[in-house]
């Protein structure tokens, strides 16, 4: 309502620029109030106070030539001039009536998108499986889940991809303290950040055990059988976590939607053979990079986009490009929201761009990044327990339930 006042206003001041009343080139803000008093109508503006000394018009005869000039709208009953110069909106609710009870009579609440509907991938959540979810995945989780509902609720066709980290040099580790003690681990996964912990205390303790952290990385990437077999399973229970989190959240999130990094690993030695095909790649000791003149550090020399380490591994980005390939050709997206915290602000800008450069991506589809800060603790850093670690979810839920309660 204040917006088709504004409106309304707007059109009265363009007739008496028009004639001649008030001075061409003003463009004030209008500005338009709810009243405190509904003797006064339900709407105030002060426009004609503001405009009086350009217009060298007492504020209550500008009040009176603007009423004049409004056009008529059925939405209201009458517009009176108070004060100094207020011009008091008074609603006409039979009109405001009518106007809810056909709001009410659909489906949709009478809201509706401006423009076409869209297919839309919203990619939120995206823990890392090797550890518990922490309060850092609250607000991707909750923002990108109210997003994708609103979305959806407009008419999109909403896709969400919850990209978790399900690969890397972590699991190494973790597969080779599953193999170890077997039977120990079933039970110890239960809680994954302690599993966590207590492989890379091996790790650190252990120079052989470290080792064979090592080759299981090797082997998992090779497709070995054995380390695939833990390897899921691992990630089955960190992702029933995930679930049983989800649903505590309420949140629109289910197993289907999970398109983790390891999805694209097929894809990933293409994007690199893609990448160099269109003459875009750099090799910067070993490593295979994309410079884009746009991006450079703060001693103004170049930022390298690295999607392939000297020993061959790919990386964040690279697994990030051929994700937009996917959601691009597969997934036909017209629009992807990346719900990720503000610290990956870069990257994204970064794989954005290259991903547009080598024409992974039609240039109609729009890629953004939705960025949010970080929960931080009292010292202003990301939030820690006091030992450095990091507050797990299933706890900060716990503790927030018990509180509400207990109020
Ligand atoms: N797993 C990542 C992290 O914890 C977030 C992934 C976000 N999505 C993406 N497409 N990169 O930082």
């Amino acid at each position: 309502m204040k917006d088709s006042i504004r409106h309304l206003i707007q059109q009265a001041l363009d007739r008496l620029t028009a004639e001649g009343v008030l001075p061409a080139g003003l463009t004030p803000v209008i500005q338009v109030e709810n009243t405190k008093d509904k003797s006064h109508g339900d709407f105030a503006s002060n426009i004609a106070m503001m405009l009086a000394k350009p217009a060298g018009m007492k504020p209550r005869d500008l009040a009176e030539r603007l009423i004049a000039a409004l056009p008529a709208d059925e939405q209201l009953t009458k517009v009176e001039i108070a004060g100094p110069g207020f011009l008091n909106f008074f609603q006409n609710s039979d009109a405001l009536a009518q106007r809810l009870e056909a709001a009410l009579a659909d489906a949709k609440l009478g809201v509706r998108k401006n423009g076409p509907a869209q297919r839309v991938v919203v990619d939120l959540s995206a823990p890392n499986l090797a550890k518990e979810m922490h309060v850092g995945h609250l607000r991707s989780t909750i923002i990108g889940d109210g997003v994708a509902r609103v979305l959806d609720f407009l008419g999109d066709t909403v896709i969400r991809q919850n990209h978790v980290g399900d690969w890397g040099t972590q699991f190494g580790m973790l597969l080779a303290y599953m193999q170890e003690n077997p039977a120990a681990a079933e039970s110890e996964l239960a809680d994954l950040e302690g599993f966590y912990r207590a492989a890379k205390k091996r790790f650190d303790d252990s120079p052989e055990f470290a080792d064979r952290a090592r080759e299981l990385v090797v082997q998992l990437q090779a497709g070995d059988a054995e380390c695939l077999r833990l390897w899921h399973r691992f990630n089955d229970i960190s992702l029933s976590h995930c679930q049983a989190l989800y649903d505590r959240l309420g949140v629109k999130l289910s197993m289907a939607d999970v398109k983790g990094e390891s999805a694209y690993n097929d894809d990933l030695p293409q994007v690199v053979a893609d990448l160099a095909a269109k003459g875009l790649l750099t090799e910067d000791n070993g490593a295979k990079c994309v410079f884009m003149d746009e991006f450079k550090n703060a001693e103004g020399n170049p930022l390298p986009l690295i999607v392939q380490k000297a020993g061959g591994g790919y990386l964040y980005a690279t697994t990030d490009l051929a994700a937009t390939r996917y959601r691009a050709g597969v997934l036909k997206a017209d629009r992807v929201l990346y719900f990720v915290d503000q610290r990956q602000a870069l990257h994204f800008q970064m794989v954005f761009a290259c991903a547009r450069l080598a024409g992974f991506v039609p240039s109609s589809m729009e890629m953004e990044h939705m960025g949010f800060g970080t929960m931080n603790g009292p010292d202003g850093r990301p939030f820690k327990t006091r030992d450095g670690g990091t507050v797990k979810l299933v706890q900060l839920l716990d503790e927030a339930e018990q509180r509400a309660y207990s109020l």
